[in-house]
């Protein structure tokens, strides 16, 4: 019996870790801003841990992850544009080929039911194959992936650090990911600062004029404090010929989800330009303009904005005011959230 014992434990014991050469500590922790809802992924099955982050961010930042080795899903998603595509209507993928649609700001992931314009996704953990499997945007299948990333003995010891042995598998990989993912919080923009009484902080006059307009009028889809209620409605812009998005009915091929599109959160909204699903609004200004008019009747329009959204300019001004306190520059810098390689 107590040879039986040892020889388990001789076999149970696990190699020394090597640990990540690089050496800051970050302290990788999630929290809950105060009075922000709940979220929805918790890390309950994939326990956040520093070196899981890290190995996350190294993916999230690896060419590899594509057919010809090019695009990372940093090259779509841009922390400086609040992990956005900046200036890029479509995204565009591997061989520039485009995309059909415009690459959403990044943040707050964990409280999103479902990811995609259409929701077409629904765990943060299978999101990452998506793209990856995407003829136009990495064009690669894991297989692939996962014999470069052993191909390379520096993973290896990445995912020993972040799961204990040098066993490479898509599992491990993507909820490396969403470790990542789900780190990208944001929640330290003029307006949190605001409505924490942080500092003193407080809004101007048009600022503050901006929000109370913005209360009335917009925030029932952008609904405070993440700026999305995650439905998908359809605010009646006028449906590309060429594209021909279906958006929400594309997944649940349902006629009554014709042209809705999930609502997008407006953190970081100024500097993760162009807006919409197809990206086809350059400024704020415009994509406010079509919210208020124009907006073309169908079966699925929004029944809130059947007579669109009555605005002054000074009100639209307004609004545009307070959506800047929306920019959070700590997490646009946020040095944990860089790309490492
Ligand atoms: C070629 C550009 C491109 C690349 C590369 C890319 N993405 Fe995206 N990403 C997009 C586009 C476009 C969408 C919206 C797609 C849709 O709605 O159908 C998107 C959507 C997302 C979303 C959903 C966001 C939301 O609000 O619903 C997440 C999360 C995401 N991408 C993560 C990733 C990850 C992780 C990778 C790398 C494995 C990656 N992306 C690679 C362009 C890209
Ligand atoms: C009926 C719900 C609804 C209301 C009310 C509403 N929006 Fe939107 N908003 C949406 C949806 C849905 C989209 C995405 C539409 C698409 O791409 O097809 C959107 C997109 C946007 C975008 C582009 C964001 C991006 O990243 O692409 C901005 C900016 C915006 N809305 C601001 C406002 C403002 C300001 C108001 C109030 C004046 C407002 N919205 C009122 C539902 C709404």
């Amino acid at each position: 019996m107590f040879i039986l014992l040892l020889v388990l434990n001789i076999s149970c014991k696990r190699d020394p870790v090597v640990k990540d050469p690089e050496p800051p500590v970050y302290g990788i922790e999630f929290t809950v801003p105060a009075n922000w809802p709940q979220p929805i992924y918790t890390f309950q099955n994939n326990p956040l841990t520093e070196d899981g982050f890290r190995l996350g961010r190294k993916l999230f930042y690896e060419t590899r992850l594509s057919k010809d080795n090019t695009i990372s899903c940093g090259s779509c998603h841009q922390q400086f544009a609040g992990f956005a595509h900046s200036a890029h209507t479509l995204s565009h993928g591997i061989n520039g080929l485009l995309g059909t649609r415009n690459a959403p700001a990044l943040s707050n992931l964990n409280w999103h039911p479902a990811f995609m314009w259409d929701g077409g996704v629904n765990h943060i953990e299978v999101q990452a194959l998506v793209p990856i499997n995407n003829p136009v945007e990495m064009n690669e299948n894991i297989t692939n992936v996962i014999a470069k990333l052993n191909a390379d003995a520096n993973y290896r010891i990445l995912f020993k650090n972040a799961f204990g042995d040098t066993v490479i598998t898509s599992q491990r990989m993507f909820k490396a990911m969403a470790q990542f993912m789900g780190m990208l919080t944001s929640s330290n923009s003029k307006y949190d600062k605001v409505m924490r009484n942080e500092n003193g902080e407080e809004f101007s006059a048009s600022e503050e004029s901006g929000l109370t307009t913005f209360r009335q009028k917009c925030a029932v889809c952008h609904k405070e404090p993440l700026f999305s209620d995650f439905y998908y409605r359809n605010i009646g812009m006028a449906v590309s010929p060429v594209l021909n998005d279906s958006g929400r009915a594309h997944i649940t091929g349902a006629g009554n989800d014709r042209f809705r599109f999930k609502v997008p959160s407006l953190r970081n909204v100024v500097v993760s330009w162009p807006y919409m699903h197809d990206g086809r609004c350059p400024s704020l200004d415009q994509a406010i303009d079509v919210h208020t008019s124009g907006n073309v009747v169908s079966p699925t329009l929004d029944p809130l904005l059947i007579n669109g959204i009555p605005l002054t300019t000074q009100e639209k001004q307004n609004i545009i005011s307070f959506l800047q306190t929306l920019t959070d520059h700590d997490f646009l810098s946020d040095p944990r959230l860089k790309n490492p390689n």
